[in-house]
């Protein structure tokens, strides 16, 4: 332990298992487990959940030319409130990111802003520099759009199978917008439904089977159907992710043409919605797609709208309100939003044990509402208004408070580097 390190313990907490004991934090780690010592800070934690805090593998920051959406500050500020530490940001920035060079200056950007950690993904187009942006530092590739989405191109058949291939060779992480979309009069959400329609997305999983050769690396974003998850599972093409919004809710229950609700993939009908939650068991991970649009850009009709839904910092709450209601186990919580994310990207997992990432939510033992005028991010509103939810009073982040009874505190945020970074000496 470096002895000049601020000590913090987090006292009484229950421990998966049943245990209650003292966490010790130290140097960024869980240095202890048991009884505790001499500390600087101490939260009692008897009358709250403490979960290893989220990684959200799935989120699309903005910034730049358009940082009225959303910024490095904003949008990890709502991470923070939302129980994340670590985001994995989308490339279909503008300009897109296809260079090392590009990457690298999204980082530092991200750096100089960020209140929590991040990680960078490299894009997948026909000009990208996959292998430089490997070396420079790429957590996953993708979003790969094998269909069109906002700010993404879809790639063809041959290009997929190049890229795939590619990606492979640098034992990259290739992650997939799996839709086949279909062209039509797109002017409702039951429509936007039909034209991306489940058996498009299953039809895009079947594509990526067929051109993926042994030994990809294969991660499904944002998979919006019961059927398309056993497909994936039955054939063991890759890991699967789901989002918040094709959980909790379904076209049925909003106005038809309301483009807050508009998304790739589309929100689905009810009895979708009720069957996906059927598959609970066979997601790997939880993701929000956080795509943040401002309510002025929202407000144009439904066929201009672009499609995104904000949602980092509601994600986990939403998934403990579930918890408190008895519907879903805290474990499912920690290995879908925490383990399983860094087990598919290989980031040091944050956890209880000696030695672990300390990283940590606290969450307390009552529901609130959702309202957005609580919320940090800049896009203005949340489709989840007046549902319950469990906000983290508390989050640690490296041992340090980074947030704290609705204050985001600076503390030193670093960029988390995929596997192929090589340092530039
Ligand atoms: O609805 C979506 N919006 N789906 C995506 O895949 C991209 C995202 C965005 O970037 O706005």
């Amino acid at each position: 332990m470096n002895l000049e390190e601020e000590v913090l313990v987090l006292r009484d907490v229950l421990i998966p298992g049943g245990r209650v004991c003292d966490i010790t934090l130290s140097d960024g780690r869980v240095s202890h487990l048991g009884a505790s010592g001499k500390a600087d800070t101490i939260y009692k934690c008897n009358d709250q959940i403490v979960l290893p805090a989220g990684i959200d593998m799935h989120v699309h920051m903005r910034d730049g030319i358009q940082a009225q959406k959303e910024d490095w500050e904003s949008g990890t500020k709502s991470a923070l409130a939302g129980g994340v530490t670590v985001v994995v940001d989308q490339p279909n920035t503008i300009p897109p990111i296809t260079t090392g060079k590009i990457l690298q200056d999204r980082a530092h950007l991200a750096e100089e802003q960020a209140y929590c950690n991040f990680a960078i993904n490299a894009g997948v187009t026909t000009d990208a520099d996959l292998e430089g942006m490997a070396r420079a530092g790429a957590m996953a590739f993708g979003e790969t759009f094998a269909g069109p989405s906002s700010y993404g191109e879809a790639l063809t058949r041959d290009d997929l199978e190049s890229a795939i291939h590619t990606i492979k060779n640098l034992d990259g992480l290739v992650t997939l917008h799996a839709e086949v979309v279909q062209e039509g009069q797109d002017n409702t959400l039951a429509t936007h439904d039909t034209l991306r329609s489940i058996a498009g997305e299953k039809q895009a999983v079947q594509i990526i089977q067929e051109i993926a050769t042994p030994g990809s690396r294969i991660h499904f974003c944002h998979i919006s159907c019961a059927d398309t998850i056993s497909t994936i599972k039955s054939k063991d093409i890759g890991t699967i992710e789901v989002t918040p919004h094709h959980l909790f809710l379904s076209h049925d229950s909003c106005t038809p043409d309301d483009t807050h609700a508009k998304v790739n993939p589309p929100l689905r009908t009810e009895h979708e919605r009720k069957r996906l939650w059927e598959c609970w068991n066979k997601i790997d991970v939880i993701a929000s797609d956080h795509a943040p649009h401002t309510l002025q850009e929202k407000s144009v009709p439904f066929s201009d709208a672009p499609s995104g839904i904000p949602g980092v910092e509601t994600m986990i709450p939403l998934l403990m309100a579930e918890v408190h209601n008895g519907r879903i186990s805290r474990i499912d919580v920690i290995e879908k939003t925490s383990t399983n994310p860094a087990r598919i990207l290989g980031i040091e997992p944050a956890g209880y044990q000696p030695g672990m990432r300390a990283d940590f939510a606290l969450y307390p033992k009552v529901c609130t509402s959702i309202q957005a005028e609580n919320l940090f991010s800049k896009a203005g509103w949340t489709p989840y208004e007046g549902m319950e939810g469990v906000f983290p009073d508390t989050v640690i982040m490296a041992g340090q408070v980074a947030y704290d009874q609705k204050a985001c505190i600076k503390t030193n945020p670093t960029w988390i580097k995929g596997r192929g970074y090589i340092p530039v000496k």
